[in-house]
């Protein structure tokens, strides 16, 4: 920032004398050596870290992300050939598990959420060994893969109103909205994840991917908590065909779809029972 206010100095200031001009200079050049000289350093949009916490969060990194997400951050960690789904490649700056709109990058607090309690069903494993603030300190590292975190901030969670309590009447309401808003398409009549869509799916690195099977209980990568299951639509998940539901479904629409796709793994116990 002062390098920038001082460049506009020098080109407004037709009056400016010769020793203002060249001290500005100083300064710049001093600036740009001090950002090049250390990429921590934040620029742009993102918030300043000193070179020893980047340095904490970096060797963090390296020892227990860097095995799959690899060093440049770009998903492949040696370990990352063996696995299904892929880690994710961090330099595109796309997040699936976020509290806030399409398209935008992740909050703090949904990293650290995610990198806490992990994705279910995934190789990323809920990194509960590491204290808050050492998962804090990774943060800047991740932001650093990717261009994107200097040029756009996040955008702030959506606000979910009140839940309802499920009856009938609410999940009757989730089936029609599920049919209409064409979610069958990819995860099945009967929530099976075996639409029409579904075969040809691929995600954002030309990966295969799967529409979720919505009998199997539980096993939601966001989590299975009613409010983490209306984010999901909500916000869309970055980087896969999962599109985000934000301007089709009014607030009381959405818990009805929350209750009607969680009825859809109770179906199925209920067919095993018989
Ligand atoms: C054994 C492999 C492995 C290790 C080690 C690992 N991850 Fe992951 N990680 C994954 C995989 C696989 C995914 C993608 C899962 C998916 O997209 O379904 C992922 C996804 C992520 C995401 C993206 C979440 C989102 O919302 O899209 C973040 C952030 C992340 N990992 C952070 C970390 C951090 C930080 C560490 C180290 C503390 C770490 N990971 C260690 C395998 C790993
Ligand atoms: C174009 C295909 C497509 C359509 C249409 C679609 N989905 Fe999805 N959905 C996906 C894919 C693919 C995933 C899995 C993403 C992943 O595993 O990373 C997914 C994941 C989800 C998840 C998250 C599951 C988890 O693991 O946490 C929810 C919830 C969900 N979809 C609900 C819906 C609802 C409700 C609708 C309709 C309003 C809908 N989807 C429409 C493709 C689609």
């Amino acid at each position: 920032m002062v390098y920038l206010n001082k460049k506009e100095g020098i080109s407004k200031g037709s009056n400016i004398c010769w020793k203002n001009i060249l001290s500005s200079a100083i300064v710049a050049v001093f600036v740009t050596i001090l950002c090049f000289g250390n990429l921590a350093m934040a620029q742009g949009k993102l918030k300043p870290v000193s070179e020893e916490e980047f340095k904490k969060g970096k060797d963090l990194y390296n020892k227990y992300c860097a095995a799959c997400h690899g060093e440049e951050g770009n998903g492949y960690g040696p370990l990352s050939g063996a696995l299904y789904p892929k880690p994710r490649d961090f330099t595109k700056g796309q997040y699936k598990i976020r509290s806030n709109p399409s398209g935008s990058l992740p909050t703090d607090a949904d990293l650290i959420h995610v990198i806490s309690v992990g994705i279910h069903g995934t190789s990323m494993i809920p990194w509960d060994i590491l204290e808050l603030d050492q998962i804090k300190s990774i943060l800047p590292v991740l932001k650093s893969f990717s261009e994107a975190w200097q040029y756009r901030e996040p955008e702030p969670s959506v606000v979910l109103g009140r839940e309802m309590q499920a009856t009938q009447n609410t999940i009757a309401r989730g089936k029609v909205l599920y049919e209409q808003k064409e979610c069958w398409k990819c995860h099945g009549e009967t929530g099976h994840g075996d639409g029409p869509s579904s075969y040809d799916l691929e995600d954002e690195w030309a990966i295969p991917i799967q529409a979720y099977d919505f009998t199997r209980e539980g096993k939601y990568k966001g989590g299975a908590a009613n409010k983490d299951i209306y984010l999901r639509f909500t916000t869309g998940m970055n980087g896969t065909p999962m599109p985000s539901f934000a301007n089709e479904l009014s607030d009381e629409d959405r818990w009805c779809m929350v209750h009607f796709v969680k009825s859809l793994t109770k179906q199925k116990k209920d067919r095993h029972e018989e």
